[in-house]
């Protein structure tokens, strides 16, 4: 059970709402001039649903701004104020996401450039020069202008910076920031660069900073340290774009919270260097239910972790500013929610640490792309009150109603799981070992999914951040790992944690370049007490045998592994499992080594969820990691517990479509339906009790 006293209740994100969130992105700017009473009309039917707050402005620059410096704010005044006089409390957007057509006609520079030289024309959304001197000053003239109209609304809760920022321009001008940024990483030493990307390789030495080009499919992609700079420079650009809009907002509204909405799984922005100025966390939950590959626990495994990365980001909770009330537009086939499916997915990400559920979009646009995207305001206008969606919304609003004193509360967990951008950069780049089954993001899913399965709050951890609070610490195919993770790593053991590594870690520093004397890398060596000599690639049907030893762990039988076996030789370590087949027959396949006061486990080759799952109960029970329980639930059963330090509010939810009952071992009273559950619980398909323990 997790000690109480360890948690904490952080204040909700804004005093103004003292309650779950319950919205998402509201469009009227494209409604209004269609019909002047679109807002008294939803207003009626949000309020039906239980929502408190609309996203406004979201891409909304040239209704605000249809010529450079002509203002029309009429409409924006008067949906803040008509959302406000009825309860609902506006997080307004910087209209930045998307620019005017007049913008670019005039400052054709704000328009991006592709990585293959090909200026694009005006259109779409989120392709801007982030570099652009016009987009940045006339960004900051359209924010400074909201800001000082909206700052003082009584109904003005948060600030929603732009919209999930991303990609990358290869213009001239962010060509010349790329080397400046360089030249400042690399103190100005061309030499420090060229050791550092091992560019005497295939004659890439340079002899000066102006003959870097960033990565491009018609020119240099090969080096590696070249592709993960070239990322790391996107990152700090879109940050310093970033960071001038929140700036802005905040020069004239300190008081109001500011949040960015990021992306699932996004590859191109290290989330991690973005979240320092930033209130509160938040990002955009589209899971895939049910597909021909891809099983629902797969879609809330994918969810929850983004949910507690998202929340181990700021250690706090964090808002789904995006989820649909249905179907999404954008997949190749856009399946409708199963019954009961949207409370469940609603709830999970609550039971992940989220203080909202919101969605886009509040009403359906008429035309263009995302009109067949769901929504809560269907086209079908005033009998939207009848729809199916509506419905299940309503079930979120009056479920989240009554979660007032869950707002707040924190996800202690004593594991974490390492997840670093410039790793995963770095592997989409390299060269070798198994390239076809390499599977970077699905091996940390199924390494993280087992604590979900296992009803266990797990954090998704940044390299760089503190790892003493854990008792656990597992680095799934951790290929780069940095000189400070590797002392991290050192500290950590020594002081009495766990750690886990894999097979494909530890081979490379943060530029790429191959740790030397051994692997894995550096001081880990010891740590782990082996030496990594070699990596056997296997084809997809091909399957090497290993056997457990006798060991502490009590685990024991035969399994097998696939794609990748390390040859590993013991150097202080004890082999708990060994390979009995190829000619590496005898030779360790899973480790642990005794270090300081800790233990250090290696797993040399990638083994079945099923047989990883028993080697993670084993360590569970070993370090003694707490579970929402401390009896088992039936499979397809999570659970997840939030605390505030008096309290412990917990999530029971069955993942599965069919129905789930066991016994409870208590009586409580389920929060969201206001009844008792017995002791003897059950859980329809894709049902959710939340009770406070
Ligand atoms: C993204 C965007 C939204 C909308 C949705 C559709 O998350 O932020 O503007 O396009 O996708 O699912
Ligand atoms: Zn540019």
């Amino acid at each position: 059970m997790y000690n109480k006293n360890d948690a904490k209740r952080f204040p909700p994100v804004s005093a103004k709402v003292p309650h779950m969130i319950h919205g998402g992105d509201y469009n009227p700017d494209q409604w209004l001039p269609i019909d002047p009473d679109t807002l008294p009309k939803d207003v009626r039917l949000f309020k039906m649903a239980g929502i408190n707050s609309a996203s406004v402005c979201i891409f909304g620059w040239s209704a605000i701004e249809p010529e450079e410096g002509v203002y029309t704010f009429e409409w924006l005044d008067k949906t803040i104020d008509t959302l406000y006089e009825n309860g609902i409390y506006t997080i307004l957007a910087t209209p930045t996401a998307a620019r005017p057509a007049w913008l670019d006609a005039k400052y054709p520079e704000a328009m991006r450039t592709s990585n293959t030289g090909v200026k694009n024309t005006h259109g779409r959304r989120h392709n801007h020069c982030y570099t652009s001197r016009a987009y940045r000053e006339l960004s900051k003239g359209i924010i400074t202008k909201l800001a000082e109209r909206y700052g003082k609304h009584p109904g003005l809760m948060m600030w929603h910076l732009n919209n999930e920022y991303g990609g990358a321009c290869f213009c001239d001008n962010c060509k010349a920031a790329f080397r400046s940024w360089l030249r400042e990483r690399y103190n100005g030493d061309i030499d420090a660069l060229n050791t550092a990307w091992w560019t005497r390789f295939w004659s890439h030495t340079f002899t000066n900073f102006e003959q870097i080009d960033p990565p491009s499919p018609i020119g240099e992609d090969s080096t590696h340290g070249l592709n993960v700079d070239w990322k790391r420079f996107v990152t700090f650009k879109t940050n310093e774009y970033m960071e001038m809009e929140f700036d802005t907002v905040k020069s004239i509204t300190p008081d109001i919270p500011v949040t960015a909405n990021f992306m699932d799984m996004y590859g191109e922005l290290d989330y991690s260097m973005m979240r320092d100025k930033l209130d509160v966390m938040s990002w955009d939950n589209y899971p895939d239910f049910g597909g021909d590959t891809w099983t629902d626990e797969d879609a809330f495994t994918r969810a929850a972790f983004n949910h507690d990365f998202f929340r181990t980001l700021k250690k706090k909770p964090f808002l789904v500013m995006e989820s649909t009330p249905s179907n999404v537009n954008w997949k190749p086939i856009n399946k409708l929610k199963r019954p009961g499916m949207h409370l469940l997915a609603s709830l999970h990400g609550v039971a992940h640490g989220a203080d909202s559920v919101q969605y886009f979009q509040l009403r359906k646009s008429r035309g263009s792309s995302e009109m067949l995207h769901g929504a809560v305001i269907d086209h079908v206008g005033y009998d939207t009150d009848k729809t199916r969606v509506f419905k299940d919304v309503t079930d979120v609003g009056n479920a989240l109603a009554r979660m007032d004193e869950i707002v707040g509360t924190c996800t202690p967990s004593e594991v974490a799981v390492l997840y670093d951008i410039d790793n995963r950069n770095m592997m989409d780049v390299m060269q070798g070992l198994n390239k076809v089954n390499r599977n970077y993001i699905e091996t940390l899913f199924k390494h993280y999914g087992i604590f979900n399965r296992e009803s266990i709050n797990i954090d998704v951890l940044p390299v760089a951040d503190d790892f003493s609070s854990y008792k656990l610490i597992i680095a799934p195919m951790l290929y780069m790992t940095k000189e400070e993770t590797v002392k991290k790593i050192e500290k950590f053991v020594a002081d009495g944690g766990n750690v886990v590594f894999t097979y494909h870690s530890a081979y490379v520093n943060d530029t790429g370049l191959h740790w030397l004397n051994g692997l894995p890398a550096g001081e880990l060596r010891k740590v782990f007490g082996i030496w990594n000599e070699e990596c056997d690639s296997l084809f997809p049907s091909q399957r090497v045998g290993i056997k457990y030893n006798e060991n502490a762990l009590g685990l024991s039988g035969e399994l097998k592994a696939r794609d990748m076996c390390e040859l590993v030789h013991l150097e202080g370590a004890e082999a708990i499992a060994e390979y009995t087949s190829e000619f590496y027959a005898g030779m360790p396949a899973i480790t642990v080594n005794n270090y300081g006061k800790g233990k250090a486990y290696y797993i040399a080759a990638r083994i079945d969820k099923a047989e990883l799952r028993k080697f993670y109960r084993a360590i569970i029970a070993d370090t003694g990691i707490r579970r929402a329980f401390d009896f088992e639930l039936p499979e397809g059963v999570e659970a997840t517990v939030r605390a505030d330090g008096k309290n412990e509010f917990v999530f029971v939810m069955n993942i599965e479509d069919s129905e789930k009952s066991f016994e409870l071992g208590g009586e409580y009273t389920d929060i969201i339906t206001g009844q008792k559950i017995g002791s003897e619980l059950t859980l329809a398909p894709y049902g959710i009790v939340v009770f406070k323990r």
